[in-house]
């Protein structure tokens, strides 16, 4: 899909019909996933991949929003492996899971899938249920699967600032 319609159609696709994911769409998933930039390409990411019902069943446990997809990627990064910058110490990794986890939303809109960033989860429960080293932080879940025939942008979507309020030229 051209980029520019495939930016301006993506939108949060929380209502998923019955119809599983393939294997190779969430390799094609991945592999776009695998190209998203990183700093100093240390690609510090990790993707925790749930493609079973029982995995998705758990899943429920960590987060109200599962949107009941049959498939869902976990994002995350190793800090310890992430460059730091050294003027401040700020650590990158959660910045590059966040380029990480926009490749994951474009391709599966290209593939005529949906998905959410969703990042409203209970850390430790889901370091419980899938067993997290300590050095893993996981960032944001990507619910996917193919879109209900009556799925919907919600209003938000289309609720975006001026670029007035969000751009300054020059200094601020
Ligand atoms: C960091 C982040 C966290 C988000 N967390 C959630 C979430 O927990 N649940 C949810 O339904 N949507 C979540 N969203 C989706 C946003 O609500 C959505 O992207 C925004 O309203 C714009 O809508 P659109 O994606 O359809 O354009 C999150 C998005 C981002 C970027």
């Amino acid at each position: 899909m051209e980029y520019r319609q495939l930016i301006r159609e993506r939108y949060s696709v929380r209502k998923f019909s019955d119809q599983p994911v393939e294997d190779s769409q969430v390799a094609a998933i991945l592999h776009a996933a695998r190209t998203a930039p990183t700093a100093v390409n240390k690609q510090p990411q990790r993707i925790l991949v749930l493609r079973n019902a029982e995995s998705m069943a758990k899943l429920k446990d960590c987060t109200l929003y599962t949107f009941n997809a049959p498939v869902a990627l976990i994002v995350c990064c190793r800090k310890d492996e992430a460059w730091v910058r050294p003027y401040d110490g700020d650590n990158s990794g959660v910045i590059d899971a966040a380029i990480v986890g926009t490749h994951i939303m474009l391709a599966a809109h290209d593939l005529g899938l949906g998905s959410t960033w969703v990042g409203h989860f209970d850390p430790t429960a889901l370091r419980r249920s899938f067993n997290f080293p300590d050095n893993i932080e996981p960032v944001a879940i990507f619910p996917i699967g193919r879109p209900a025939p009556d799925a919907k942008p919600s209003p938000r979507h289309h609720s975006r600032r001026p670029l007035e309020e969000t751009v300054v030229y020059d200094s601020f």
